[in-house]
């Protein structure tokens, strides 16, 4: 099989495109042929080293693809069974080692492209809009990096829940998709908590939905109404430096959630009622997914500049 490998942390050209040896499914495990792989932001933090792992490391931690063997005590799924999964580490590679308790059946007429694309980024969005904070018709909802693999499902979800959504993008063909995918203002970065209270006729808004970090962090406090809900849930633009709590007094009694897709499908009952909300709007057309680029596997290190470099939107796929 072949697998992209990590041996040291580093910028995109330690990934390094290699022969490695079949791997054997353990109890409670399968043996996946991999269609497609998705590419996500949290792969670069993994090749940086932000998230330390041990190394040689496969990255990767969402796919889909064919079951072609199941380890000992595996009795839901067989061989020949279509399946994708979310969070799962070693996905860029041919051949994948996958929990069968972390996997969803693929409903049919859903290609494993489109599950690839959809899984780990839409449950985050789900938990995001629904749980972390569940969007309620009339909230005003921003988002950042709204032409994002996150950002339009999140954009989409918030409006599926009836929300007026504020989305923040970088470039006009990014506002285009952002709209299209719904966004009711587009604003840019340069002074959009001005431009967020101007729209929202200076109350601010229910909730911030920033996966950007660093460089937007301060700006989304600041766009909150009282008692507003900041979930911080990722850092495209670098970590959010040490913070003093008595800035969300300041704000107006404002919450601080720094979540993760994990802990919100933390059984296997959540992952699935999850994953039906998610793949059933899918099917129904009620959800688009927007696949931008797809690359050879061997390529990881262009989807990595690519995505690093802002130069992408909506979700990129690595295809073995
Ligand atoms: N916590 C969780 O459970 C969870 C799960 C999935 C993803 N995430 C997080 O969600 C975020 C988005 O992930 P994604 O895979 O969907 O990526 P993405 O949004 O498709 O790509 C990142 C986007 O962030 C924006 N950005 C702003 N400043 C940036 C900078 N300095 N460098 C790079 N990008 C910058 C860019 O959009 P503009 O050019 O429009 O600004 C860029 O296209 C990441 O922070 C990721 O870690 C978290």
């Amino acid at each position: 099989m072949h697998a992209i490998v990590i041996p040291a942390y580093g910028d995109s050209s330690v990934l390094e495109y290699a022969e490695r040896p079949d791997p054997e499914p353990g109890p409670g495990e399968v043996l996946v042929e991999v269609a497609a792989t998705g590419v996500n932001f949290i792969d670069v933090y993994h090749r940086e080293g932000r998230y330390p792992m041990p190394l040689p490391l496969v990255p990767g931690n969402e796919g889909a693809g064919t079951v072609t063997a199941v380890g000992p005590g595996v009795t839901d799924v067989v061989p020949g069974d279509r399946v994708g999964w979310a969070s799962v580490m070693g996905s860029y590679a041919t051949k994948a080692v996958v929990p069968a308790d972390k996997l969803v059946r693929l409903p049919e007429g859903l290609s494993p492209d489109l599950a690839a694309a959809v899984l780990l980024q839409g449950l985050t969005a789900h938990y995001l809009t629904h749980s972390t904070y569940a969007v309620r018709s009339g909230d005003d909802v921003l988002v950042h990096a709204a032409a994002g693999g996150m950002g339009l499902l999140l954009v989409q979800m918030a409006k599926l829940r009836g929300a007026r959504v504020i989305g923040t993008v970088s470039s006009a063909e990014k506002e285009k998709l952002a709209r299209q995918a719904g966004a009711d203002e587009i604003v840019g970065y340069e002074g959009f908590p001005e431009a967020v209270r101007e729209i929202t006729d200076g109350a601010g808004v229910h909730v911030v939905y920033d996966g950007v970090g660093a460089a937007t962090f301060e700006g989304s406090l600041a766009s909150l109404r009282p008692r507003g809900m900041m979930a911080l849930y990722g850092a495209a633009s670098g970590p959010v430096p040490p913070f003093d709590p008595q800035r969300l007094n300041a704000g107006g009694s404002l919450f601080l959630t720094r979540p993760t897709l994990a802990h919100y499908t933390a059984t296997r009952e959540e992952l699935l009622s999850r994953a039906n909300d998610l793949l059933g709007w899918v099917a129904s057309g009620a959800l688009k997914v927007h696949v931008s680029q797809r690359y050879p596997l061997a390529e990881a290190r262009r989807a990595h500049d690519d995505l690093e470099g802002r130069r992408t939107t909506g979700k990129l796929l690595l295809i073995p």
